[in-house]
C-alpha cells in the first residue's frame, strides 16, 4: 500500500489472501472462508454445550462422560481434520504439475534484499534481467522458477498464489495466473536478515498486448543520454563506480552484484519497495541508502556534490 502523501497506484490491490486475483489464490481464499465458517459453527456448538452443561440442574439424567470424551474429543476432531486435509489436498494438486503449454517462464532469484527477475526475449532467445518488479500478461499461466544464492527467502504474492520458499541450491516452482489487470504487492515471507521487511516485490498484470510491448522495450539496451545533463550523469555513473555492481545494458559492464538498471526509470519502486519511484526519489535513494535501508549492500553517496548527484539521478530516471 502507499505511504501517506504518496499518490496511489492505479489498480493496486490489497496484499491479502482474502482479496484473490488469480486462480491459485481463489482456491486458497475459498478454503480459508470454508475453514472459517466450519470453525465458527464448531465454536457456536461448543459454547451451546457449555451453556447447557452449566445450566443443568443437579440430579438430572447422568451424562455418561466417557461417551462425550471419546465422541467429542477423539472421533469428532479426527473426522473434521481428515475432512479438511482431504478438501485442501484434492483442491490443490494442479500447482505442482509441469508448466502448461503456452506458459510464460520467468526466473526469480532472491538476494539480500532484492529480487532479480529474468525473462527470455521471444525475439532473440536472450535473457533479459530486471529487478524488483514482475510483469505478467493477464489470463496467461506464468511458471516461476524460484531460487536463492545466499539464504532462504520466500516468494509470496497473496493476491496470486501461496508461499514458496526460495532455498539455496534448489529451484522451486510456482504457477501463477492473474485474472484481472492490477498491481499486486508481494513480500519476502521468510526472515532473511536486517532488511527482510524492505524486500517487497510488485507484480503488475497487464493485458497481453501491453505486456508484449513492455517486454520488447525492456529487451532494448539503455537509452542514450540526449542532453549535456544526462551525459554528465552517465559519466558520473562510471566515475562513481556504480558499474562495479550494476549493469546498464549497452553502457556499462555485466556485473550482477546489484539490480540491473537498464530500465530502472520505468519501475514503480526503488530499493525493493522502499521508495515510490517519483521525482526526487532517485537522488534521495542514491545519497541516503543507508538511512533508508540500513544494511543494504550499497553505500550512501552523500559525499557527492549536489550537481553531480542531480545529473546522476536525472540519468537514472531517464533510463525508461
Ligand atoms: Cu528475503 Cu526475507
Amino acid at each position: 500500500m502507499s505511504a501517506p502523501g504518496e499518490p496511489a497506484l492505479p489498480l493496486q490491490q490489497l496484499q491479502s489472501v482474502l482479496s484473490p486475483a488469480g486462480s491459485a489464490a481463489d482456491t486458497i481464499a475459498s478454503l480459508s472462508w470454508g475453514l472459517f465458517a466450519l470453525m465458527a459453527l464448531i465454536f457456536i456448538g461448543v459454547m451451546a454445550l457449555l451453556a447447557w452443561a452449566v445450566s443443568r440442574r443437579a440430579g438430572g439424567q447422568p451424562v455418561r462422560p466417557l461417551r462425550w470424551i471419546v465422541g467429542g474429543g477423539v472421533v469428532f476432531p479426527l473426522v473434521v481434520l481428515a475432512g479438511l486435509f482431504g478438501a485442501s489436498h484434492w483442491r490443490t494438486p494442479g500447482w505442482l504439475v509441469p508448466p502448461p503449454p503456452g506458459a510464460l517462464i520467468v526466473g526469480i532469484t532472491a538476494h539480500l534484499w532484492w529480487w532479480e527477475v529474468r525473462y527470455r526475449d521471444p525475439a532473440t532467445g536472450q535473457d533479459i534481467t530486471l529487478a524488483n518488479e514482475l510483469r505478467l500478461p493477464v489470463g496467461r499461466p506464468v511458471w516461476l522458477g524460484l531460487s536463492s544464492p545466499d539464504v532462504i527467502h520466500s516468494f509470496w504474492v497473496p493476491a496470486l498464489a501461496g508461499k514458496v520458499d526460495m532455498v539455496p541450491g534448489r529451484v522451486n516452482h510456482l504457477l501463477v495466473q492473474a485474472r484481472q489487470p492490477g498491481v499486486y504487492r508481494g513480500q519476502c515471507a521468510e526472515y532473511c536478515g536486517d532488511q527482510h521487511a524492505r524486500m517487497a516485490l510488485h507484480v503488475v498484470a497487464t493485458p497481453p498486448a501491453e505486456f508484449n510491448a513492455w517486454l520488447a522495450a525492456q529487451a532494448r539496451p539503455a537509452a542514450s543520454p540526449a542532453s549535456p545533463l544526462l551525459e554528465r550523469g552517465r559519466q558520473a555513473f562510471m566515475a562513481q563506480r556504480c558499474n562495479a555492481c550494476h549493469t546498464v545494458r549497452g553502457v556499462a559492464g555485466e556485473s550482477r552484484l546489484g539490480p540491473d538498471l537498464t530500465h530502472v526509470g520505468s519501475r514503480l519502486y526503488l530499493g525493493a519497495g522502499t521508495l515510490r519511484n517519483q521525482p526526487g526519489a532517485m537522488a534521495h535513494w542514491v545519497s541516503d541508502v543507508q538511512a533508508l535501508k540500513p544494511g543494504a549492500r550499497m553505500p550512501s553517496s552523500n559525499d557527492m556534490d549536489a550537481g553531480t548527484l542531480q545529473a546522476l539521478a536525472a540519468y537514472l530516471e531517464h533510463l525508461q
